[in-house]
């Protein structure tokens, strides 16, 4: 999502549409592309199965795209049917109004770019292989996109109420970098988490980060950092919690966090129920 960079965006925002779109142009792929796809899926799909929520697993195995990069076209049909969501392609990171106004309308942007071979591990700006191995398989579940589509409508809404620093954080902490309680253990539905080949069983494994039990206002009162492996993950019972939590109106909550110093992306609190305490917290 936008907001999240302050360095020189490097997609192609030459020829697009007002509303940010591009054709995703899938011929102009290369095969050294769709064959840097392949590797990252490979890796990814291998790591799934011990770190992702079932919703997620499910869906990535009912899609077909470990053999090269996707057509949106394709993937769009059977959204379609499945939730009534579509994915648009968009050079890059956008503003945050027409990131919100899509996400508003069941329209989830993918970056059209793939990364460099160099930057298989690790990558700052989302690409294509983040935006669509990470985001699109839940777009198929029906609460997860109906919480996506209520999201964008609160940012519209937070637009005018100086409030989109708290539902930064939220969709960080939830979309992004999100744990899920589950019968077999902890397991992510984060997009962040799941995309990435080293914090995916950091995320789930590691003694270092805190995992703390969902609090919504908390959360929204939560620093996060972008370059580095989270140092607190929270954790949600599954997704009716994430939806139910979200659905009141957030213009009380934002006057009473406005005047409120937010916590480090490393705290722990009094308060916080605590799932893991990190290693390495304060
Ligand atoms: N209910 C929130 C509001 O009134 C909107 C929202 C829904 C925000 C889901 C985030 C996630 O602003
Ligand atoms: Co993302």
């Amino acid at each position: 999502m936008a907001g999240e960079t302050e360095h020189k965006l490097r997609g192609n925002y030459a020829s697009m549409r007002p509303d940010f779109t591009v054709d995703q142009a899938w011929g102009a792929y290369s095969e050294a592309e769709h064959e840097l796809w392949r590797r990252l899926y490979r890796r990814q799909a291998g790591l799934v199965p011990r770190y992702a929520c079932d919703e997620y697993i499910e869906s990535l195995a009912k899609l077909d795209f470990g053999r090269g990069i996707p057509r949106f076209d394709a993937v769009n049909t059977k959204l379609a049917r499945a939730t009534g969501w579509q994915i648009v392609a968009v050079p890059g990171l956008l503003p945050d109004f027409t990131f919100f106004d899509h996400l508003a309308h069941r329209r989830f942007p993918v970056t059209v770019w793939l990364r460099e071979p160099d930057e298989f591990d690790y990558i700052v700006e989302p690409d294509i292989f983040h935006d669509f191995f990470g985001h699109v398989p839940l777009l198929f579940h029906p609460v997860f996109a109906d919480y996506l589509e209520a999201y964008g409508k609160g940012g519209v809404k937070a637009q005018g109420l100086d409030a989109l620093d708290f539902l930064a954080r939220l969709y960080w902490y939830t979309v992004e970098f999100g744990l899920v309680a589950t019968p077999k253990g902890l397991r992510t539905y984060g997009a962040g988490i799941l995309s990435s080949g080293g914090e995916i069983a950091y995320a789930i494994e590691s003694e270092r980060p805190n995992r703390l039990g969902f609090d919504l206002l908390r959360i929204m009162q939560t620093r996060y950092k972008i370059d580095t492996f989270q140092e607190t993950y929270f954790v949600i019972s599954g997704f009716r919690e994430l939806f139910d939590a979200t659905a009141p109106d957030f213009t009380p909550y934002y006057s009473a966090l406005r005047p409120l110093e937010p916590h480090a992306a490393s705290a722990v609190l009094a308060t916080d129920r605590i799932v893991h305490r990190g290693r390495e917290a304060a």
